[in-house]
């Protein structure tokens, strides 16, 4: 694991930006695992900048998004693919083919190459297996970009789930449902269920750039880098990983007792 700390936001998000850039430009066809949140929000900013600047074209890379509520519409402006259009794609030269979000919604609405009929359970797990394969089709996540919960979730896998797990409906730690609420209107907005990729459908992804920025993420990043391997803190699952950058600001580093 490599660890690079840098003096605040706007560095961390430059940095993450560089890397996925020479990604992209050694790879035009590069399969990147994208994540929401505040975190990556500098990062996507910089890519689109590179865009507009003609540096990057992303019209051949394809992309699969690690999570998405369960219950909201694409278009209710807390859900992940309307994230996802505002914040990246709605703004560079995605061919929206390329792009894969886990489905969301009551009424099961078709999305890419998903398409559930009804809601049921049975269904939801179809949508899950289908998630894994249309990675594997690809040839794997070349590159995926991570955020990491203040309880050390990667994706929406929680305390308590399997370093196995693949792509499944997750439950929301209270924890995660309280620091969501900050973008709905009220707590009980926030949705308790997600799908998710597993920790080993992350794990499995040849590159991994994990972010997290502020004081809030310190205890969850030491724990994460310098804690033991654990499924209470999913991330600490990336101490194993051959290949992932861990970009973290000043704050976010101050609990690390070899770093910070
Ligand atoms: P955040 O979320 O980037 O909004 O802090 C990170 C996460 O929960 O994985």
């Amino acid at each position: 694991m490599i660890i690079i700390i840098k003096k605040n936001y706007d560095e961390l998000s430059k940095e993450a930006a560089k890397i996925i850039k020479e990604a992209i430009l050694e790879k035009p066809n590069l399969v990147l695992g994208l994540a929401t949140g505040s975190t990556p929000l500098g990062t996507y900013q910089e890519l689109i900048q590179m865009h507009k600047e003609g540096i990057l074209d992303f019209s051949r890379i394809i992309t699969f998004n690690l999570d998405e509520y369960l219950g909201l519409s694409a278009n209710h402006p807390q859900s992940y693919h309307y994230y996802m259009k505002k914040n990246l794609f709605g703004e560079i030269n995605i061919n929206p083919e390329n792009i894969h979000i886990p489905e969301c919604s009551e009424g099961w609405r078709r999305t890419n190459v998903l398409r559930v009929p009804d809601g049921t359970a049975k269904d939801v797990k179809a949508l899950c297996r289908d998630y894994e394969k249309a990675i594997q089709e690809t040839g794997g996540i070349d590159l995926q970009i991570l955020g990491i919960g203040s309880d050390g979730h990667i994706g929406f896998n929680e305390p308590g789930t399997s370093l196995d797990s693949r792509t499944h409906v997750a439950k929301l730690a209270e924890s995660t449902i309280r620091d969501n609420s900050r973008f709905f209107e009220k707590k009980e907005d926030v949705p308790e269920s997600a799908i998710t990729m597993g920790v080993q459908t992350i794990f499995e992804a040849k590159k991994i750039i994990l972010l997290a920025s502020g004081e809030n993420k310190a205890t969850a990043v030491a724990k994460a880098l310098e804690g033991p391997i654990t499924s209470q803190i999913t991330a600490s699952i990336l101490q194993r990983h051959s290949n992932t950058i861990v970009i973290l600001d000043e704050k976010a580093a101050s609990k690390l007792k070899k770093y910070g």
